[in-house]
């Protein structure tokens, strides 16, 4: 189903936002990227990229830079080899920078650890050489289940070192969750801890992977990182991470592998409860992961402590946690837990303990510091920032200046990035040096990359009009495919424009009067809450999997911190009894769709009612229903099957049924 573009977001408001804020001179004069990028990516975009890939280390150069012949499936560097690993890790030991700090890690309980370069060398070695012990090579899929500890890193760079290809699940994911995912990407091994701390307590992790793995017959080796000393069930899949990859040699050899060798898969979630499984290859993903990285974050790899606050189980963790900064030789910050551990001022007392000066994290948690109060960050020396970063939805003006006025000291640029698991990395973004930042916008496509908003006949919209966003160009880091299903894919992206050979991003954008874009939120079933992913028919299905409800319709509704937040309406099924929607009930619900999918999946609110909303054809009618979770007059019923409906539903809720 398919809404009007912008619907259901008071964003039109924003339109008249007239604040910039320029780069200082100061700035402009030393950022990596200057005015010139735009006109040279424009002038020639392929020998643009071709210049970009030069950042990495081939060991075979490619002799094609694009090959868009067989759309929409992209070859990009054709004929290039390389070592994605070798490109994070060892080419920086062998340029001499051994000794420098590529990962401060911070753990929750307040344990660190500064891993060099040399050291993330011998690490990457040794895991790579434990996974070839167990016959895992080129092609093969590894599941990768974890907190945020070193070894999730290592396991992951692992993977890219032998050609095999990770599949990173989410660590708050449930067991059922982690087990379709294995399942459909048919992995032979997984790696995952004992146990994770969240808010300040050791959680068991490993009973989920038991529970995955029972059902996944693929699964050979299930490798354990001790990390809470939790007591956990052994079964002979299982092997300690400190018996088998401690003893493993330190030296190992990479080997180069196709521009196109597939690097990871990571699954998404699209309009069907089925979550589809992004495949990203070698070359090109590297490229547009590291440039976007070196130019829009400013990073100066000698000078510079970053920090992306990310779960690796996102996208944003894949590419500006592992491949984009260790790429260009980054220090970085890794945090283990929760922003509010031991105290509200935890992220600001890393900053100022590791002297952070790029910070990129997610609207959703500033609105929350935003909650918590600015004498918060107040309390701490936060003058290292230098840039700003955001992603995962809009973010509204008023969490922009806040973010700007009380973690930016007021003159740290905000860049708000705009991209997908699909996308790779930044597709649309200010370029800190060059753009005046406007608060709310991500402004304009970044050099290199071809960005439009454009009308139902995909014609491009004038300045000041609104419609949807499409990418008219291919780019290096552009989804190669969903895993084992080539036709969902053209569906899903290249159906809907495929006349003009559009990606379609599935959000919707407006262009302001001076041309920049706004990008509004999906027009299609996914919502979006704190910047995750979650489709309504996945909750729907996790819904009617239990058995006291019939069926099940879901909505995203505005929230406040969230971005969105997720309403449910359900029918109880006829001998469901008389106490199924009582309070106790309702919980039961929540926490159903908590083991089904995961405590990010937790609807905010459930309703029982005893109609919903369908047209004639028997489509559920959303937007009907979100105007119910979001309190507004009930919108045009006439499309409607049984136009009392609604009635029924609110007179219901009046109720308090
Ligand atoms: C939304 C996250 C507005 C958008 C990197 C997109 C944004 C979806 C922004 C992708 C932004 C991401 N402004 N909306 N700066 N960044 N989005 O795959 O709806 O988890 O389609 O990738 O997040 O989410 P995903």
């Amino acid at each position: 189903m398919t809404q009007s573009p912008g619907q259901g977001n008071a964003l039109d408001n924003l339109l008249t936002e007239s604040r910039t804020f320029p780069p200082s001179d100061e700035f402009a004069a030393q950022a990596n990227a200057q005015p010139a990028l735009y006109e040279e990516a424009k002038a020639d975009r392929e020998a643009f990229w071709a210049k970009q890939a030069e950042r990495l280390h081939w060991e075979t150069k490619w002799d094609q830079v694009l090959d868009w012949s067989d759309a929409p499936f992209a070859k990009w560097f054709v004929g290039g080899k390389l070592n994605v690993a070798y490109n994070c890790v060892d080419r920086h030991v062998e340029s001499g920078h051994g000794e420098q700090v590529a990962i401060h890690w911070e753990g929750e309980p307040g344990d660190s650890r500064a891993i060099t370069y040399a050291e993330l060398q011998r690490e990457v070695s040794k895991a790579a050489n434990a996974l070839t012990s167990l016959g895992i090579g080129a092609e093969d899929r590894v599941a990768i289940y974890m907190p945020m500890i070193p070894e999730a890193i290592f396991s992951m760079l692992a993977c890219a070192r032998v050609g095999a290809l990770h599949n990173v699940v989410f660590g708050g994911f449930s067991a059922e969750a982690l087990r379709t995912r294995i399942q459909d990407s048919e992995a032979r091994v997984v790696i995952t801890t004992d146990g994770q701390y969240r808010r300040g307590n050791p959680a068991p992790l490993k009973p989920a992977v038991d529970e995955a793995v029972a059902g996944a017959p693929s699964v050979e080796k299930v490798i354990v990182v001790k990390r809470t000393d939790t007591e956990v069930a052994w079964t002979d899949k299982d092997v300690w991470w400190h018996e088998l990859v401690d003893s493993q040699s330190d030296q190992h050899t990479p080997e180069a592998f196709d521009s196109e060798h597939p690097l990871f898969i990571l699954y998404t979630s699209g309009t069907t409860g089925k979550p589809k499984g992004i495949l990203h290859t070698s070359g090109g993903y590297l490229t547009q992961a590291s440039y976007t990285h070196f130019n829009v974050f400013d990073l100066k790899p000698d000078t510079d402590v970053y920090w992306c606050t990310a779960d690796i189980g996102w996208v944003t963790g894949h590419s500006y946690i592992v491949y984009g900064p260790l790429s260009n030789r980054v220090t970085q910050v890794v945090y283990e837990g929760t922003p509010n551990t031991p105290n509200e001022g935890r992220h600001w007392d890393i900053v100022q303990k590791y002297g952070v000066s790029i910070y990129y994290t997610a609207p959703t948690l500033i609105r929350t510091f935003m909650k918590w109060g600015a004498d918060i960050p107040a309390k701490y020396d936060l003058s290292t920032l230098r840039v700003l970063g955001s992603v995962g939805e809009p973010i509204n003006p008023e969490a922009w200046i806040w973010y700007r006025e009380n973690i930016g000291g007021g003159k740290a640029p905000i860049v708000d990035t705009w991209w997908q698991t699909e996308t790779g990395a930044i597709m649309i973004s200010p370029l800190p040096g060059v753009v005046s930042t406007k608060p709310g916008s991500a402004q304009r496509p970044l050099p290199g990359i071809g960005a439009k908003v454009v009308n139902d006949e995909g014609v491009e919209v004038p300045h000041g009009g609104g419609g949807y966003l499409v990418l008219d160009e291919p780019w290096p880091s552009m989804l190669r495919g969903i895993w084992g299903d080539e036709e969902r894919y053209r569906d899903t992206y290249w159906s809907r424009f495929g006349e003009q050979g559009f990606y379609f991003a599935g959000d919707g954008a407006k262009y302001d009067n001076d041309g920049d874009i706004w990008l509004l939120g999906r027009v299609d079933d996914v919502m979006n809450v704190s910047g995750h992913r979650i489709s309504t028919t996945e909750v729907e299905s996790a819904l009617v999997s239990h058995p006291t409800v019939a069926e099940a319709a879901v909505v995203g509704a505005s929230d406040e911190t969230t971005g969105q937040g997720i309403v449910a309406f359900v029918i109880l099924r006829g001998g469901a009894g008389a106490d199924a929607g009582g309070a106790d009930a309702i919980k039961a619900l929540r926490d159903h769709v908590a083991k089904e999918i995961g405590p990010i999946a937790k609807p905010r609110q459930i309703m029982v009612v005893p109609e919903l909303p369908k047209t004639r054809s028997g489509k559920i009618m959303r937007r009907l229903l979100r105007d119910v979770a979001e309190n507004r007059t009930v919108g045009d019923v006439t499309t409607l099957a049984d136009s009392s409906v609604m009635d029924l539903i609110s007179a219901g809720l009046q109720s308090g049924k």
